[in-house]
């Protein structure tokens, strides 16, 4: 995903202040070197160690007295005295907490890598959540460049911050402006796209939804789905196909987001919704119209949390007509000129405001 990349980067930006010492446990010193020339990530200040072995980073540390110290990984560093495997539990608890040590009581900022499979079932990492004051999740797609930071847990602040990167040959490039980023340009509108706005932390995103719904060949139709939770799809399905009357029946149905970005937010249900209804009724949804809101079974539109701030994002954007669930404060606290806010109290309204046209 780039941690190591990420990792050196800003090591090469805090050692503009002072040394940082970074300890490879995976890598060779002159692999790391490598990296470090392709992203311009080579600083004076910036001191390189291939080692897995806890006592010789203790002294290490001794010896260049960081202010910041970065380890890559804590999965393969071992402490001589302690039993167990590098990365099983006990060894991880045991070199997490010597080291948790060793920076609190230098005022030294550390950083420990530590890998989660998929389902974060590896025993030793989660048990460091407990040992540190700050958790940050590094998530990325590997069939796209976006990455992102995500803080889970803080001490000392708030933990609804989220960092955007793009990652490419010369490294992290951080994105101040990710919106945009998961839409597509369509030149006329299209039928079965929806653009929705989620919330990632504190930061509002633009994100398309795109459906298409097609006779079925097969025996079984088919339901496939991609950065889209395919349960709440389905849930979806069936809502429409209840309470508003669409019919799907025996057809495939494809539901997708654009640019490979993930959402799993409830607040995506009635983009989802819309973008099929719109799919099956070959009617496009307007350009320069967002739908945020969601889905309950009996039809309703739910409201979602950031509602005014997704609205004013999408003005932000160029769009011009916000639908949204009743009671959002959306209308109101926008007081907005270029914004049409309309509030929806269930799915037919919803395509009503959405696909009158
Ligand atoms: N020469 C290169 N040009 C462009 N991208 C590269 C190049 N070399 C590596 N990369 C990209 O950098 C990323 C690898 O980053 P990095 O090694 O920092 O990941 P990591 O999370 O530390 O992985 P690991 O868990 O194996 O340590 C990959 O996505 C890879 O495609
Ligand atoms: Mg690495």
């Amino acid at each position: 995903v780039g941690k190591s990349t990420l990792l050196l980067e800003a090591g090469a930006m805090v050692a503009a202040d002072g040394p940082v010492l970074y300890i490879t446990g995976e890598e060779s010193a002159a692999q790391v070197r490598l990296r470090a020339d392709r992203i311009g990530g080579v600083s004076e200040n910036l001191y390189l160690a291939a080692e897995t072995d806890l006592g010789a980073i203790v002294s290490h540390v001794e010896c260049v007295q960081p202010r910041l110290l970065i380890i890559d990984s804590v999965q393969t560093i071992a402490a001589v005295d302690v039993d167990g495997v590098p990365g099983g539990v006990t060894q991880v608890r045991e070199v997490a907490a010597a080291l948790t040590a060793v920076a609190k009581e230098r005022a030294m900022a550390t950083i420990l890598v530590g890998h989660v499979t998929k389902d974060g079932s590896v025993a030793g990492p989660r048990t460091l959540e407990h040992i540190v004051d700050v958790v940050l999740h590094f998530e990325g797609d590997r069939h796209s460049r976006l990455r992102m930071v995500r803080a889970v847990k803080n001490r000392y602040g708030p933990t609804d911050e989220v960092g955007c990167f793009d990652l490419g040959e010369y490294g992290m490039i951080g994105l101040a402006d990710p919106s945009g980023l998961f839409l597509s340009r369509h030149r006329e509108p299209v039928p079965g796209t929806c653009v929705t706005v989620t919330l990632e932390g504190r930061r509002p995103l633009l994100a398309e939804v795109q459906a298409l719904v097609c006779q079925s060949a097969l025996e079984m139709p088919r339901r496939v789905t991609s950065g889209l939770d395919a349960s709440r799809v389905g849930m979806v399905l069936a809502v429409l196909q209840r309470r508003a009357d669409v019919k799907i029946g025996k057809q495939d149905v494809y539901a997708a987001t654009v640019g490979g970005v993930r959402l799993t937010e409830p607040s995506v249900d009635l983009a989802v919704a819309l973008a099929l209804a719109s799919s099956v009724a070959n009617l496009s949804v307007p350009q320069g119209v967002i739908a945020v809101g969601e889905v309950g079974l009996a039809g309703e539109v739910r409201n979602v949390a950031g509602v005014p701030r997704r609205v004013a994002e999408a003005e932000r954007m160029g769009f011009r007509r916000a639908i949204v669930p009743s009671g959002s404060d959306a209308a109101s606290s926008g007081g907005s000129s270029g914004m049409e806010v309309v509030e929806v109290e269930d799915v037919r309204e919803a395509m009503q405001a959405a696909l009158r046209d």
